[in-house]
């Protein structure tokens, strides 16, 4: 089904009543580029290229949530996603001159969109065009995300800007060995000091 183009899948999916969700659940979440184990997604969800979406171990996304992109959509492991989370990894063009953007063929900017693990989307957030969400990030519920976004911070707002960090200095250096991360407290304060000062 990994292979299956997106009108086909889309047609098969829809053709289906809706007390056989989990007909459609399961055929869906078999069409992806990727997905790791414990992968739960809720009702009325969809997932546009399903070919470009990989998804890890013990992801869960609630209801209504839309991928929707012509590039590479990575979720890492243990990410969370609330209500209606929407991710749009592309845009119309929007330069051509002479032409309605309805009939233009070529396409905007398209850049992948990167979710690091252990980092929670609260509902009703929207995520755009190459967009990198640090590890352990909080995403607050109705944020538009339009530039990364640093781990361990919690960014809020349209567009959404890094608020706090989750964790101290001492509770990081607690937390990072215990998770096995990859990041030390010095890179995370770092980060989130850099993306304060833009
Ligand atoms: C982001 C979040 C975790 C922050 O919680 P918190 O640490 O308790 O933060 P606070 O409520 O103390 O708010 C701190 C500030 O951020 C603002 N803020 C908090 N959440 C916000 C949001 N989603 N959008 C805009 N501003 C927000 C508050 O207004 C407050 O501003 P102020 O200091 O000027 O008064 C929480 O507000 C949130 O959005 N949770 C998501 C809930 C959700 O979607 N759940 C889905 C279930 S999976």
């Amino acid at each position: 089904m990994t292979n299956m183009s997106p009108k086909y899948l889309r047609f098969i999916l829809r053709a289906l009543p809706n007390f056989l969700w989990p007909v459609r659940w399961f055929i869906l979440k078999s069409s992806l580029k990727k997905v790791g184990k414990n992968f739960r997604f809720g009702y009325n969800s969809e997932f546009v290229d399903h070919r470009l979406i990989e998804v890890g171990d013990n992801v869960f996304m609630g209801l209504d949530t839309t991928i929707n992109t012509t590039v590479a959509v990575q979720i890492h492991d243990n990410v969370m996603f609330g209500k209606r989370v929407t991710i749009m990894g592309g845009d119309h063009n929007i330069s051509e001159v002479g032409t309605p953007m309805r009939f233009v063929k070529t396409g905007g900017k398209n850049e992948p969109i990167v979710i690091e693990k252990n980092a929670w989307i609260g509902s009703n957030v929207t995520i755009l065009k190459g967009v990198k969400i640090g590890e352990g990030a909080v995403v607050g519920a109705g944020s538009v995300v339009v530039r990364s976004i640093p781990p361990y911070s919690v960014c809020v707002g349209n567009p959404a800007k890094p608020l706090k960090l989750r964790f101290t200095e001492k509770e990081l250096e607690i937390h990072l060995p215990a998770i096995e991360s990859n990041l030390t407290p010095q890179l995370v304060l770092q980060q989130f000091k850099a993306s304060r000062d833009k």
